[in-house]
């Protein structure tokens, strides 16, 4: 088989750049271990528009990884990444059309991006490559290197929802966007609903191909290690200390709108009014890190949640306990491990999600003989694998706060079942299988 390329607007740590909090670059990094690999998209940097001409790419090997990286101009970032990637598909695959920002200069940057990776990544390539194109930045790169030539398989992967046509049909250009994915060889999606939702917007336009689902996973071993091992680190040590015995209940997400923060917050007041006895009596921690924080409804997203912590905690805080502790800058992953596993509930409450890997890694860190409880989104990808979580419409404040409590006074008994259903799936499906059976799918298929 050839070499492996993978195309995706964000890149993970190379060397000494920090690792920034999202499944794909986490899900990825785990699935490229012990394979020639190709690594191609942005570096994370952005240069002035009169320096977009005459960029180049950076080329930086470590292992068996080949990272070759393109700046953007400030304008390309704009319009681009911030404007058409992240204020209009996210919000609309989110089924939130009402987000949407939409312009005309957008969706013409989005194209000449795709353009202009497509013509970096060309002369790197080679015949019998086979190209693995990542999420809804690069939906028209495989039709963009099809026009300079490229026979090579290619294939697709969307990491996040894919809306029915009824709604997706509300983005101008919607049909043309739908009718570039036929130059890929292989269409994959999260779950099964993604896949329908694709396989109504093929038909509408006419394309004969379907899409199909291949749900990511993460790496549970090396998850569950340093959950173990991570609990004599020393910060992780000031965080038990700092319980004094109370239960701990988890939420870790990037700061997104789909992930249901302000819902979840609100369900946690209800939670506190209607459960009184917990007050003073549980620790709740957020990790929340600041995501694409310059895009208009990010930044109304920070601020709504800075006014509803406050407003928590002002109003049900102690001097010795503080209701919601709140972090908004992103931790390590040998932290977060270890976080995990001390927990007794986690709460993973997104309005919409391609997969979610938080209810994975929580899965798989946790102590098999003293697990913790996951409260989990019905609307997460994860919820159709993951039903004995306590599965939950993030809508419903009182169902939320109920599934707290009940996590919460859960017996032992219970939670062990409860975990023991769980695990299996997680260890099944891994980062690497979900790799591999993405790759096959796409070895086999003949290019033409
Ligand atoms: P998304 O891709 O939308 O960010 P996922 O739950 O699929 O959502 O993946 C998020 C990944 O990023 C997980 O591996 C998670 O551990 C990591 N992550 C999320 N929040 C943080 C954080 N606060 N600090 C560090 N890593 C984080
Ligand atoms: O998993 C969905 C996703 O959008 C990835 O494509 C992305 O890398 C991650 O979330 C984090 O977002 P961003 O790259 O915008 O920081």
């Amino acid at each position: 088989m050839g070499r492996l390329v993978i195309v995706s607007n964000r890149v993970p740590a190379v060397r000494d750049r920090a690792q920034p909090a999202g499944g794909l670059a986490v899900a990825l990094r785990d699935a490229v271990q012990g394979q020639e690999c190709l690594w191609f998209g942005w570096s994370g940097q952005q240069i002035p528009d009169d320096e977009g001409e005459d960029r180049r790419v950076s080329i930086d090997t470590v292992d068996n990884v080949t990272y070759a990286t393109v700046d953007l101009t400030k304008s390309e970032y704009n319009g681009f990444y911030e404007g058409y990637s992240n204020g209009i598909l996210w919000p609309l695959c989110h089924y939130r059309a009402g987000l949407m920002n939409y312009s005309r200069q957008d969706r013409h940057t989005y194209h000449a991006v795709n353009t202009m990776f497509a013509q970096k990544l060309a002369p790197l390539l080679k015949s019998d490559d086979l190209i693995w194109v990542h999420d809804y930045h690069l939906f028209p790169l495989g039709l963009a290197l099809r026009e300079l030539g490229i026979k090579c398989r290619i294939g697709f992967f969307l990491h996040i929802p894919f809306p029915p046509w009824s709604l997706m049909r509300a983005l101008p250009g919607a049909e043309k966007l739908m009718r570039s994915l036929r130059a890929y060889d292989v269409m994959g999606v999260q779950t099964e609903d993604d896949a329908r939702n694709v396989n109504e917007g093929f038909s509408v336009v006419g394309v004969p191909a379907q899409a199909r689902v291949f749900p990511i996973g993460i790496d549970p071993e090396s998850f569950q290690q340093q959950a173990s091992s991570g609990l004599d680190n020393p910060e992780v040590q000031k965080l038990e200390k700092s319980l004094r015995g109370l239960p701990l209940i988890i939420g870790v997400d990037r700061m997104d709108y789909s992930k249901g923060l302000p819902e979840r917050f609100r369900a946690y007041e209800v939670f506190l009014r209607k459960y009184p006895e917990y007050r003073g009596k549980v620790i709740y921690l957020q990790i929340t890190p600041v995501s694409r924080g310059s895009v208009p409804e990010y930044k109304v997203l920070r601020e709504e949640l800075d006014g509803v912590v406050g407003h928590i905690n002002g109003t049900y805080g102690d001097f010795d306990w503080v209701p919601i502790r709140y972090l908004t800058h992103p931790v390590p992953r040998e932290l977060l491990a270890p976080f995990f596993r001390l927990s007794r509930a986690a709460l993973v409450t997104p309005l919409r999600d391609g997969m979610n890997l938080v209810a994975k890694e929580y899965v798989a860190a946790q102590d098999k003989e003293d697990p913790g409880v996951l409260i989990l989104s019905r609307f997460a990808g994860a919820a159709p694998e993951m039903e004995d979580a306590l599965l939950v419409n993030p809508h419903d404040a009182d169902e939320v706060a109920d599934a707290l409590h009940k996590s919460l006074s859960m017996s032992l008994s219970e939670r062990q079942v409860r975990w023991k259903r769980l695990q299996p799936d997680v260890w099944r499906v891994t980062a690497g299988s979900w790799a591999r059976s993405f790759i096959t799918a796409l070895a086999e298929v003949r290019s033409e």
